[in-house]
């Protein structure tokens, strides 16, 4: 009999957690066993899956016993608190928060690019951010072609990245202004409808935030290139779920236009949607619940010497979080 696996979810009545409800289900983890764990506020509720109903449990230190797999989507501080005592009740951890990302110890992980190093971890594995995985899809192909030396991005990132209240304070604004009446605000510091806010997660002192240096310090660590370099401006935008990113990357050997299509057309997790002619190109919408990022908008960079600049749209919930940490599971389990 083929192995079955212990599963619980921290943060599972979150707009990730409840991704990560899906994509088990869908994909077909060998569960013997699903553990749901929320805070106390959600105590009394029950989420579906499959035709089970789960009572939700309040996180705590015992809520780790004979648990294989612990796929953390709540906070950094619950994930610092929480992941050390999950590890010792002999669980692995797979993180979608920051809190171990930079940690040397534990491997950061996208499977199609980099998932020989889940292999090499001490009970902890961090989901890296969600931009930086949308992004790193289409760049890493790219960079086996042609090597990447460095980039200049901007995203533009759905509310759902803030999680479940995020959206609904986006969906209470459309509908507040739909009514003539004034907006209120709670997750984000400026009305999200109808606007974009260049600014997402903590300014740090250079000016840049937490946020855009991400790509550059997971973008090192993930594709193995400690030189890579990033400059990014992160934006959010008024879209329920999926993210996009414009990128121009700068390459150390000289690029060609087919090539890049023909290494896109084959990596695996991405689809090319590029044809310009019939309109067609990534949106947000188009890669909504999809498990593959989708990049177009190829060309050449007209500022850059060995440049190309491309567009990449993907799911933030799937391939930015819920799906990328299943995959890991994947890898361990098999
Ligand atoms: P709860 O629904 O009980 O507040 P999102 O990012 O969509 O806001 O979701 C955050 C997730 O993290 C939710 O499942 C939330 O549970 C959970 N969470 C937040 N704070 C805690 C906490 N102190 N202990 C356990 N879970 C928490």
């Amino acid at each position: 009999m083929s192995k079955t696996f212990h599963v619980a979810i921290v943060g599972a009545t979150g707009a990730v957690g409840l991704e990560i409800m899906q994509v088990l289900e869908r994909r077909n983890f060998p569960i013997s066993k699903l553990t749901l764990l929320a805070s106390s506020r959600s105590l009394g509720r029950s989420l579906s899956f499959g035709d089970q109903k789960i009572v939700v449990r309040e996180l705590n230190d015992s809520a780790f016993l004979g648990v294989d797999f612990a796929l953390f989507s709540a906070n950094g501080k619950i994930s610092q608190k929480y992941a050390p005592i999950a590890r010792e009740a002999g669980a692995i951890v797979i993180d979608n928060s920051s809190a171990f990302r930079m940690d040397l110890q534990v491997p950061l992980v996208i499977p199609e690019i980099n998932g020989a190093d889940a292999k090499q971890h001490q009970g902890i594995i961090a989901n890296p951010n969600c931009t930086t995985a949308i992004t790193l899809m289409g760049l890493y192909p790219l960079h086996c072609a042609f090597g990447v030396k460095r980039i200049f991005a901007s995203s533009y990132q759905a509310v759902s990245g803030s999680g479940a209240q995020a959206i609904q304070e986006l969906e209470q604004q459309v509908r507040s202004i739909g009514k003539g009446e004034s907006v209120e605000k709670q997750v984000y510091p400026h009305q999200i409808a109808f606007n974009v806010l260049p600014h997402v997660d903590a300014f740090l002192d250079s000016g840049y935030t937490k946020e855009e240096m991400k790509m550059q310090n997971e973008g090192r660590r993930i594709m193995h290139l400690p030189q890579f370099r990033a400059s990014v401006t992160c934006v959010r935008v008024p879209v329920y779920r999926a993210h996009s990113i414009a990128v121009s990357a700068e390459f150390e050997k000289s690029v060609s236009l087919d090539v890049a299509r023909s290494v896109l057309m084959r990596a695996p997790g991405i689809k090319l949607v590029d044809d310009t002619v019939s309109n067609l190109y990534p949106l947000p919408l188009n890669v909504e619940g999809k498990d593959a990022c989708e990049v177009g908008r190829l060309r050449l960079d007209c500022a850059l010497d060995n440049g190309l600049a491309f567009w990449i749209c993907g799911d933030q919930l799937l391939k930015g979080a819920a799906l990328n940490a299943v995959q890991i599971a994947e890898l361990l389990a098999h």
